[in-house]
C-alpha cells in the first residue's frame, strides 16, 4: 500500500430508497424518486463531503412486485445531465445496459454528459438481470447470462472505439481559412462483429478526461473478467470482509494478467451505513426501518433477484428451498451466493428473506465505529473505497457531517478535490486517443534507422 492511497466514495441517489418498505418512514419524502430538488440536494451534500461521484442505478422492467423506487424514477442520463448543471466537481455515473442499447447511442449520450459536465461522466456497464427487459425492447428472448457478457465485451469495445472518433486537436475552427476540422484527425470505426455492426464516426468529440470512466457491476466469473479487461472501476457487494478481500484480490490479479496495473482499477463495494450519536441510537435507527418490513414484502424483495420468482409458495420455516437453476440467468452472482449461504448455514426461507430485505451490516454504529470499519476494509485491501447508499435522506447528511471528518483527520480521505474531472479524482489514467497514440509510434522503417 502506498502513502498516497486514499479512500474513494460514491453516493447512490435512489429516491425513496433501496428498501421495499422504507418509503413509509416519516422522514422519507414519498415522491423523492421523481423529485428533482431531492436529487439536487443529495448531490450537493455528497459534493460537500468531497465524494468522487454520485451514482444512479437503473432497471428495465417492473411489475407490481417491484420496489417502490423502481416503479417511478428518473432515467439516469437525464437526471445526471440536470445534476451536471448544479455541481462542479463530483463525478456523475449512470447505469446503462449493454444487452438493451445500441452502442452508437450509448457512446453519444455519455460523451455528451462528459462534455456537459467538463469531464465528470461515468458509465456503469450492466448486462441486465430481468427476463421482462426483453419484452420491453422488441427482443424475443432475454439473452443467457454468458451471452450477455459476450455482448457486453463487444458493445464496450465499440463504444470505446467510437469515443476516439475525433483526436483531441481535430477541431481547428479557423474562420479565416474556413477550416473547421482536420480530416486526418477524424476516424471511422467500421466495426463488424458478432453482435454489432457500426460504421461511425461519432458526432461528438472527447472531453478533457478523454473518455467517460467505465464502471462495471456484476460479480460472476464472467463479470470479473469483463471488469479486469475493460473497467476502470468495479461496483460490487459483500457482507463479509473476507469475501470482499477475496473478490478484491481476484479482480486485481485478473487485471494484472491483462497487462494492467493493480491501481488502474478501483474496487468499490456498496455499504449502507447507519450512524448514531451512540450505538443504541444507531441500532434504533436500524430497527425503525426494519420494523416497517413484513414477511410478505421480504419474499417479494427476495424474489426479484430470482427474476421475480414467487417464494410465497414455500413453507416459511422449512429449510431454504432447492431452486435448481432458478436465478442463474438473472442476478447470477447474487443468487449463487444466497443459495450457498442458505445451504452452508442451514437457513430457513424466512431467515433468508429477512436477511436480504433488512440486512444488518457491519457499518452500523457511532461515527467512530463506522469510520473504524471503513478503515479496516480499506487497509485490509477489501476495498479502494465505497458506494454509499442510505435508506433515509438524513443518512447521507450524517455520513458527511460525522464520518467524513474522522476519515479526513486520519489522513485516509481527501480534504479537497484534487481535480475537476472524475478520472482525476479517482486517479485512473486518461486513455490516450488510439489514433494519436498510433501516429506517435515511430514507423518500423524509422525505428530501424
Ligand atoms: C453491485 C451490483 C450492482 C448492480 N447494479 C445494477 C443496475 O443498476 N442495473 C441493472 O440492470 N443491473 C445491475 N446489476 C446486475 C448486473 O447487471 C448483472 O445483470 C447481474 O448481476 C448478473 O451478473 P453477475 O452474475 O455477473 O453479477 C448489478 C449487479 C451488482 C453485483
Amino acid at each position: 500500500m502506498t502513502d498516497s492511497r486514499k479512500l474513494k466514495f460514491g453516493a447512490i441517489i435512489h429516491g425513496v430508497g433501496g428498501s421495499i418498505t422504507g418509503w413509509r418512514h416519516p422522514k422519507v419524502l414519498s415522491d423523492a424518486s421523481v423529485n428533482l430538488d431531492f436529487y439536487k440536494r443529495q448531490a450537493l451534500t455528497a459534493e460537500e463531503g468531497k465524494f468522487d461521484l454520485v451514482f444512479i442505478a437503473d432497471g428495465l422492467y417492473i411489475n407490481e412486485k417491484s420496489i417502490p423506487h423502481f416503479l417511478n424514477r428518473f432515467e439516469p442520463l437525464t437526471i445526471l445531465s440536470a445534476l451536471a448543471a448544479v455541481t462542479s466537481h463530483i463525478g456523475l455515473v449512470g447505469t446503462l445496459s449493454t444487452s438493451y442499447s445500441e452502442p452508437f447511442t450509448v457512446a453519444r449520450q455519455f460523451a455528451s454528459l462528459d462534455k456537459i459536465s467538463g469531464g465528470r461522466a461515468g458509465w456503469n456497464v450492466v448486462t441486465s438481470p430481468l427476463e421482462g427487459s426483453a419484452r420491453n425492447h422488441n427482443i424475443r428472448n432475454h439473452p443467457a447470462h454468458a451471452d450477455r457478457y459476450e455482448i457486453a465485451e463487444e458493445h464496450l469495445d465499440v463504444v470505446r472505439g467510437l469515443w476516439d472518433s475525433w483526436e483531441d486537436d481535430a477541431f481547428v475552427r479557423d474562420k479565416e481559412s474556413g477550416v473547421f476540422f482536420d480530416p486526418d484527425k477524424l476516424h471511422t470505426l467500421n466495426h463488424t462483429g458478432r453482435y454489432f455492426s457500426v460504421e461511425g464516426p461519432l458526432n461528438i468529440d472527447r472531453s478533457k478526461q478523454g473518455q467517460p470512466v467505465v464502471f462495471q457491476a456484476g460479480s460472476s466469473e464472467a463479470g470479473k473478467s469483463l471488469a479486469a479487461r475493460s473497467a476502470d472501476t468495479v461496483f460490487t457487494g459483500h457482507e463479509r470482509l473476507e469475501d470482499a478481500q477475496a473478490f478484491y484480490r481476484d479482480v486485481k490479479q485478473r487485471a494484472i494478467a491483462n497487462g494492467r496495473q493493480a491501481q488502474d482499477i478501483a474496487i468499490l463495494p456498496g455499504i449502507n451505513p447507519i450512524v448514531g450519536a451512540t450505538r443504541e441510537e444507531a441500532e434504533a435507527k436500524y430497527q425503525e426501518i426494519a420494523s416497517l418490513m413484513t414477511i410478505e414484502k421480504a419474499l417479494e424483495y427476495l424474489g426479484r433477484f430470482f427474476d421475480h420468482h414467487d417464494f410465497s409458495q414455500y413453507e416459511l420455516d422449512a429449510p431454504f428451498p432447492d431452486l435448481g437453476d432458478i436465478g442463474s440467468n438473472s442476478f447470477k452472482s447474487g443468487t449463487d451466493k444466497i443459495k450457498q449461504d442458505a445451504k452452508e448455514q442451514g437457513l430457513t426461507l424466512r431467515q433468508v428473506a429477512l436477511r436480504s430485505a433488512t440486512p444488518k451490516t457491519a457499518f452500523i454504529g457511532t461515527a467512530e465505529d463506522v469510520a473504524d470499519r471503513i478503515q479496516e476494509w480499506f487497509e485490509a485491501e477489501a476495498a479502494d473505497g465505497f458506494i454509499v447508499h442510505t435508506d433515509l435522506p438524513s443518512g447521507l447528511r450524517s455520513f458527511v457531517d460525522h464520518v467524513v471528518p474522522i476519515l479526513q483527520e486520519r489522513g485516509l480521505y481527501r480534504l479537497d478535490y484534487e481535480s475537476d474531472t472524475l478520472r482525476g479524482n479517482l486517479g485512473v489514467p486518461i486513455p490516450e486517443n488510439r489514433y494519436t497514440a498510433q501516429r506517435q509510434q515511430p514507423s518500423t522503417v524509422e525505428a530501424s534507422v
